[in-house]
């Protein structure tokens, strides 16, 4: 890498382009790089947001195999029947809808690499299905009783979940813990690095085609937020920024989202404290392109909100779904298949707040808030909740 104060990896094809300046990351990238060329299992772990597809991507164009595919598989958010066969394939009248046979993502894999993302969310059963093939590298296609071939692929895996910890409790196989994390990378946290956020914002503000200019003040606010979303939220923060900025006048503390100036205000008595917190993160959330899992999720976990901060949250969402939990997924950006995860979430913590309360429209937070972000993308409109089926009484039976 350069040593400039900040350097940018050399591109070569499908290669992303890296900023580094925090040595943390420096040392990571030099880590990488040496492991590339091994054909060892990796893991990469850290939160969501700080990298971890990007040094995937990275490992596989510095290793001998970076002239072969280079192949991704999300584990979250696929069922775990076509996950199967997303990975091994399927024979034609395997399952209605298996019109003909289909090559797997680990065929098309073979001689290059196999990027497992979000490895934490795969089913016990499909732990096992993936732990048999890493043992003996056998192809069995869903729907055939043989093995088609062997294949020769590199597995780099990603999670931002804590795996030992889901050993511990059951849900992961130690043994396929052990398979995969031959090669162990932990991605720092963007707080952690915070050499890192005015390059990465550069970076992000360069590719607006402005000219854009940010007063010290405004660096100190970005620099001093603690961005639970990590880079991923950085750069949604510098492209709202760039969308509202012209290119004679730098970006002053006001213009900035409200999110980030939050911290160091003036002292609140605590109730009027955390009903602010909870518009605030209601309003990151509607308005400016936070979302449950990523940002509010690692926020509690952090012990940055109370239960109590989520449970508001809630509320102030099914006072705009009326009551409708389904209809906070739209609102908070989860994906339609993790309803029963986010109501298991929501249980466990003690953060479900009866949804009768919010089927009367006279209810007093029964209102949209008010949009403090100018300029951000216009609010996405939220469905219409159905107003027969007292939805949080069918989810209660579903738990
Ligand atoms: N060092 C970096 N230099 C340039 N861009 C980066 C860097 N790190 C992350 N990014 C960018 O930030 C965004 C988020 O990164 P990435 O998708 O790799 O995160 P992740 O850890 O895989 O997140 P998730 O856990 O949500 O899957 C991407 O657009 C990526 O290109
Ligand atoms: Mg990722």
């Amino acid at each position: 890498m350069a040593s400039t104060a900040f350097a940018s990896t050399t591109r070569q094809q499908g290669e992303p382009k890296i900023i580094t300046a925090s040595k943390q990351m420096k040392d990571l990238f030099a880590y990488a790089s040496r492991v590339a060329v091994s054909d060892a299992k990796v893991l990469i772990t850290g939160e969501s947001g700080v990298g971890k597809d990007i040094i995937a991507r990275y490992i596989h164009a510095h290793s001998l195999r970076r002239t072969r595919e280079y192949v991704a598989v999300n584990c979250a958010g696929v069922a775990e029947s076509l996950l199967e066969s997303e990975l091994f394939g399927h024979v034609k009248g395997s399952f209605t809808g298996a019109h003909r046979d289909k090559l797997g993502k680990l065929q098309l894999a073979n001689g290059g690499t196999l990027f497992l993302d979000e490895l934490g969310e795969m089913s016990p059963r499909m732990q096992g299905v993936l732990l048999r093939f890493l043992e003996n590298g056998e192809i069995h296609p869903v729907g055939s009783d043989m093995t088609s071939s062997n294949v020769n692929v590199r597995v780099i895996a990603a999670t931002n979940r804590n795996l030992p910890e889901m050993v511990t409790a059951g849900q992961f196989r130690e043994d396929l813990l052990y398979r995969v994390r031959v090669i162990h990378l932990h991605v720092p946290a963007l707080r952690d690095r915070r050499e890192d956020i005015k390059p990465l914002a550069i970076h992000f503000l360069n590719h607006s085609g402005k000219d854009i200019a940010l007063t010290d003040e405004a660096w100190a606010v970005l620099e001093r937020h603690r961005w639970p979303g990590n880079v991923r939220e950085l750069q949604n923060v510098m492209e709202q920024i760039s969308s509202v900025a012209t290119d004679d006048v730098a970006v002053d503390v006001a213009q900035l989202p409200h999110i980030l100036k939050s911290t160091g205000q003036a002292v609140l008595p605590a109730r009027e404290r955390r009903r602010q917190l909870a518009d605030e993160l209601f309003q990151a959330i509607v308005e400016g392109g936070y979302s449950f899992w990523e940002h509010l999720h690692p926020m509690f976990l952090d012990r940055d909100i109370t239960r109590h901060d989520v449970r508001e949250v809630v509320r102030r969402g099914l006072s705009v779904s009326r009551g409708n939990y389904r209809g906070l997924l739209d609102l908070f950006r989860i994906p339609a298949n993790d309803y029963k995860r986010f109501m298991n979430f929501l249980a466990t913590h003690d953060c479900r707040p009866d949804f009768r309360e919010f089927r009367n429209p006279t209810t007093k937070m029964d209102r949209r808030p008010v949009v403090k972000f100018p300029g951000l993308r216009p609010t996405r409109p939220v469905e219409q909740p159905d107003t027969d089926v007292p939805e949080g009484e069918s989810e209660n039976a579903a738990l």
